[in-house]
C-alpha cells in the first residue's frame, strides 16, 4: 500500500526563556488575580476568546516551576531527577513485556510523519500488529490485550473526542449536558497543563476519561522511553489536576504497533481505536463541510450492521460544532449513543472509587458515575501520587482487563478479558489520498510561556487526525 506521509511543524515561540524566575512568578499571579479561579468559575465562561484567555492555577504552577513535568509541545521524555518516573520505566523494561523485535518506525520531520519507506518497505505478514498499516487490533505478543474497536451492543455508538480538552469547550460541554451525553475524552497532556480547569469540567460532568499522549506525535516513531514518558506523563497530570488514573489510552493517528502497546501496557493503559473516522478535523483544513456531514450520513448507515467506536474530535469549535450539527440524525440513526464505559461495560475505569454505569444502567437513563468529583470542590493537588499498575496486573472487576457485571463474554469477549473485538478493524481505508494539513494553537497557562503548536499531521492513505 503506497502511503505518502508529509509532515507537520511544530513552531515554538517561548518568551519565558527571557524571564527570571521572579518575572515568571510576577506574571502569574497577575494571570492568576485576572482569570477563573477554579473549575466552577471557568464553566461559566462563554465565547471563544473569552474562554481561551490564560489564567494561572497556583498549585500546577508550583508543579511545573519545580520541573515535574516535561516542556509541553515537544516529545516528552523522563525528566531530570524523577526517580519515581525512572523507577517504573525500570520494572516495566524489566518485566519482560517489550518485544525486542519490533524496530522503531522512521519517523519524518520532527516525528510528525512516518517515512514513506518505513510502510513501503513493512514486511506484509505484519509482525509488529501496525495499525497505521493494516489497521491490526490483535497483537501478536501474548502478553499484551486486543485493542478496543467497537461497542458490545447491538445498534450502538461508541463516543469518543479527542484531543481536548479545548479551551473553549464551554458550549460544547453544555450540549452534551443538555443531551444527557457522556462521552469519552481522550485527553492530551499539554492541554491538561494548558487549561486544568476546562480538564476538571470533563470529569465533573461525568465523562470519563483516557490518555492521548503529551504531546501527539507518531507514537511507533519514538524510542522505548519516550514512548513511557509521553504516556506517564500525561497520566500523571490527569492523577494531579483530576485526581483519577486512567486506564485506557488512544494513539494519535491511531499510529501503535506492539512495542508501543506493550510500553502501554506496563503503565496499565489498555489500548482503544476505532472502527469509524468522521475525519471531522479535516474542516479546519479546507475539507468541505459537506464532505464531513457525508461521512458522517455513512457512519448513521452503519446503524443495523455494527457497532463502532466513532473517531470524533474536540479540537476546534469548528469538530465541536459539527457534531453538534450532527447529533439529531445520527440520534435516529443509533439506538443508545454511549460513552465507552457503557459500550464495554467498564463500571471501574480508574482504580479510584468512581462507579460508572455499565450498559444497561446507562441506557436506562442511569447515566452519572458514583462518586464523581464535584465542579465546586475539585483542585489540583500536587500531593496527588500517580501510581500505575500493569495491565496484566489490574485483577479489580469492572476494569478495562475484565469488564463488569453480566459481561457478554460468553461468545466475542475473551476469557482472559483480552477483548471483546472479534474481527479486524474495518471502513478505516481513506480513499482521499491527497495531503492535507490541520493546525491546532495551543495557548499556555501554567507555564508563563507562549508557544504556538501547529500540528501539521499528515494526510494521505491511511492517515488522519486522531
Ligand atoms: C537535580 O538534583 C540536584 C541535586 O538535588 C540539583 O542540584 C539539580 O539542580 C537538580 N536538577 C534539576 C534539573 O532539577
Ligand atoms: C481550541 O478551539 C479554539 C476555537 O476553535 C481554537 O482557536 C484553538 O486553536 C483550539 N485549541 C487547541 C489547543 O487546539
Ligand atoms: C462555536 O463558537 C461560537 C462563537 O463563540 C459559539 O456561539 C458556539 O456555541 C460555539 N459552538 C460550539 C459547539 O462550541
Ligand atoms: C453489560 O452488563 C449488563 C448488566 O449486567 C448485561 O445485561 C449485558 O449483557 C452486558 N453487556 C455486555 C456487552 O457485556
Ligand atoms: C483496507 O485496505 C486493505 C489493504 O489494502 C484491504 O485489504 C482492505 O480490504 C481495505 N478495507 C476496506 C474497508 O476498504
Ligand atoms: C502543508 O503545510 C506545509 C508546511 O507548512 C506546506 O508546505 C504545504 O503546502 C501544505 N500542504 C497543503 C496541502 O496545504
Ligand atoms: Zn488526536
Amino acid at each position: 500500500m503506497h502511503t505518502k506521509w508529509v509532515f507537520g511543524s511544530l513552531a515554538l515561540a517561548s518568551v519565558a526563556a527571557a524571564h527570571s524566575s521572579f518575572d515568571l512568578r510576577v506574571a502569574h499571579r497577575a494571570l492568576q488575580k485576572r482569570g477563573p479561579k477554579n473549575a466552577a468559575d471557568a464553566a461559566k465562561i462563554y465565547g471563544i476568546n473569552q474562554q481561551c484567555q490564560d489564567y494561572g492555577d497556583d498549585t500546577l504552577y508550583e508543579m511545573t516551576q519545580a520541573k515535574q513535568f516535561p516542556t509541553e509541545g515537544q516529545i516528552a521524555t523522563i525528566v531530570s531527577n524523577d526517580t519515581e518516573a525512572k523507577q517504573i520505566w525500570n520494572e516495566i523494561k524489566s518485566s519482560g513485556i517489550i518485544p525486542s523485535n519490533v524496530q522503531v518506525k522512521q519517523g519524518t520531520d520532527g516525528n510528525m510523519g512516518i517515512a514513506d519507506s518505513a510502510t513501503s518497505g513493512y514486511d506484509k505478514s505484519d509482525p509488529d500488529c501496525w495499525w497505521s498499516v493494516t489497521q491490526c487490533t490483535k497483537p501478536k505478543s501474548n502478553k499484551i490485550p486486543e485493542d478496543f474497536y467497537q461497542c458490545d451492543e447491538p445498534d450502538t455508538w461508541g463516543l469518543t473526542f479527542d484531543d481536548g480538552p479545548n479551551c473553549s469547550h464551554n458550549e460544547f460541554y453544555d450540549f452534551l449536558q443538555q443531551n444527557k451525553l457522556r462521552a469519552t475524552l481522550f485527553y492530551i497532556g499539554t492541554n491538561v497543563i494548558d487549561n486544568p480547569y476546562q480538564a476538571q469540567r470533563g470529569i465533573t460532568d461525568g465523562h470519563d476519561i483516557c490518555v492521548h499522549t503529551w504531546s501527539h506525535h507518531y507514537m511507533t516513531t519514538l524510542s522505548n522511553v519516550q514512548v513511557f514518558a509521553e504516556l506517564y506523563y500525561t497520566a500523571k497530570a490527569i492523577k494531579a489536576v483530576m485526581g483519577i488514573t486512567p486506564r485506557c489510552w488512544r494513539p494519535p493517528f491511531g499510529d501503535v504497533d506492539d512495542r508501543v502497546r506493550a510500553i502501554a501496557a506496563g503503565l496499565g493503559l489498555r489500548t482503544i481505536l476505532w472502527k469509524e473516522d468522521t475525519d471531522d478535523w479535516s474542516i479546519d483544513t479546507g475539507t468541505p463541510k459537506s464532505k464531513i456531514e457525508s461521512n458522517y450520513q455513512k457512519i448513521d448507515g452503519k446503524a443495523n450492521t455494527e457497532s463502532p467506536i466513532v473517531l470524533t474530535h474536540e479540537l476546534t469549535n469548528n469538530t465541536m460544532s459539527m457534531f453538534v450539527e450532527q447529533y439529531p440524525a445520527l440520534k435516529k440513526a443509533y439506538k443508545n449513543v454511549v460513552p465507552l464505559t457503557a459500550c464495554l461495560n467498564v463500571t471501574n475505569p480508574y482504580p479510584e472509587d468512581i462507579v460508572y454505569p455499565n450498559f444497561e444502567d446507562f441506557v436506562g437513563g442511569n447515566i452519572d458515575p458514583k462518586n464523581k468529583p464535584d465542579i465546586s470542590t475539585i483542585k489540583v493537588d500536587a500531593s496527588a501520587s500517580y501510581k500505575p499498575v500493569a495491565l496484566s496486573k489490574q485483577t479489580d472487576k469492572g476494569s478495562y482487563m475484565s469488564p463488569g457485571s453480566g459481561s457478554a463474554s460468553g461468545a466475542s469477549a475473551s476469557s482472559s478479558g483480552a477483548g471483546s473485538s472479534g474481527t479486524a478493524a474495518s471502513g478505516s481505508n481513506q480513499s482521499d489520498a491527497s495531503s492535507q494539513n490541520t493546525s491546532g494553537a495551543s495557548r499556555t497557562t501554567a507555564f508563563t510561556l507562549h508557544f504556538v503548536a501547529v500540528l501539521i499531521p499528515m494526510l494521505a492513505a491511511g492517515a488522519f487526525l486522531s
